[in-house]
């Protein structure tokens, strides 16, 4: 006869395998992919945040309404504050998303959003699972693209995230068996692997790109990561054109920093957690999380924020006013190429390198004595706006 706990874990366990079964069925009649041409107006929902989420989501705002403001006046763009996604009004509705909240941004295919809380165990707040990690799965995001680029030592990667399954897609659906027992899950499913892996190769041939790394940990992780290897194989042998290589995720660590190696890599696709490991790890080579803006791709949403967090400390300690608001701002430049805008989005990612890379007239530190993040937007906007710009942005990248 089965124990107590077994029983319960064993139920639990078969609700988690009808769950992603389920998923799979939906995953295989997928919608199609959203035609931003169609929607008039095209509504960008602008979520705050958390910490200093409000005060660089208002910096990134204003940029892209400055950049956008002919759209705007021809009520072909359309703007929306979604207010209310915070940890206090999360926490009160016990819930990682309220209801309201997800309605009105479900109303919104583009979504420019602020770092939000993660709670976890022993904060004071109950430990709900992660906004983003909810808006994700609720819109079907699949694809955390993350591009890092540093000129110099001629790094240029883009990361494919899996962005819906993995060891994220049960985060919060592990269980204790007893009280000695903990189990979490992870899970691939072969449209996922399939869908984001696609993506990746197209990225690559539509810029081309000579080659795809996959990366996990499948001589250890051999069924879930064995799948997604397979299913990179699979995908791969449609690219001919295209190298295909796969390393193991602890040696890819190594790698990011090894000079002869590193250049080599161009596009990367990989699971969920690996992706985020491995993102940060990337964006510090860049100048650091601050510097490096996400794309969160659907088929019928997409959501564009910084990569990294809310900043509590920043606030607690009211250096508020000195974010850094240029991870956002890379966000909404990568929002601008995906409606549809790519000749914006490389101007305002010129104005971003000059400013925050080659000329740093002035520079955010995060603190007083550095500038305030409304300084570093002006500057940012007048950069942008010099009809120069291009030539300058050439001579300081040679120089
Ligand atoms: C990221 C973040 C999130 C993640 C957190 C905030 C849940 O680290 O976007 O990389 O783990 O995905
Ligand atoms: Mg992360």
């Amino acid at each position: 006869m089965k124990s107590e706990p077994m029983t319960g874990a064993t139920e639990k366990f078969r609700r988690i395998l009808e769950g992603q079964l389920d998923r799979v069925e939906k995953l295989r009649s997928a919608p199609g992919w959203i035609d931003y041409r169609e929607l008039k107006p095209l509504r960008i929902g602008v979520i705050g945040g958390d910490g200093i989420g409000p005060i660089i989501g208002r910096a990134a705002r204003r940029v892209l309404e400055e950049v956008l403001a002919g759209e705007v006046n021809s009520g072909r763009i359309e703007f929306r504050d979604i207010e209310g996604l915070t940890i206090e009004n999360r926490a009160a509705a016990g819930k990682a998303i309220p209801e309201d909240i997800l309605e009105e941004i479900r109303q919104c295919p583009v979504i420019l959003k602020g770092p939000t809380t993660t709670p976890r165990k022993g904060d004071p707040w109950p430990n709900i699972e992660s906004a983003n990690v909810a808006m994700r799965k609720a819109l079907d995001l699949f694809a955390n693209v993350r591009p890092v680029r540093v000129p110099g030592p001629g790094i240029d990667w883009t990361f494919f995230r899996e962005n819906t399954e993995g060891a994220y897609v049960l985060g919060s659906d592990g269980f204790m068996v007893g009280k000695d027992l903990a189990i979490d899950f992870k899970v691939i499913t072969r449209p996922g692997a399939e869908r984001i892996i696609r993506l990746a190769f197209e990225f690559a041939r539509k810029n081309k790109i000579g080659r795809v790394t996959a990366v996990t940990k499948a001589n250890v992780i051999k069924t879930t990561d064995g799948l997604f290897l397979d299913t990179f194989a699979a995908v791969a042998g449609e690219y001919p054109e295209i190298e295909a290589d796969d390393w193991y995720i602890d040696i890819m660590t190594a790698k990011l920093l090894d000079p002869a190696r590193r250049t080599q890599f161009k596009v990367f696709v990989l699971p969920n957690l690996y992706g985020d490991i491995l993102t940060d790890e990337a964006a510090q080579l860049q100048g650091g999380v601050g510097t490096a803006g996400s794309a969160n791709i659907g088929r019928r949403y997409a959501m564009f924020e910084a990569i990294h967090g809310s900043a509590p400390r920043m606030i607690a300690e009211g250096r508020g006013e000195f974010a850094d608001p240029f991870s956002m701002i890379r966000a909404a430049a990568m929002l601008l190429a995906h409606i549809g805008f790519p000749e914006k989005a490389k101007k305002l990612e010129r104005a971003l390198d000059i400013c925050g890379n080659l000329e740093k007239k002035l520079a955010v530190t995060g603190r007083p004595g550095g500038a305030t993040t409304a300084e570093i937007s002006d500057y940012l906007l007048e950069t942008m706006a010099d009809p120069g710009l291009d030539a300058k942005w050439e001579r300081l990248t040679r120089g």
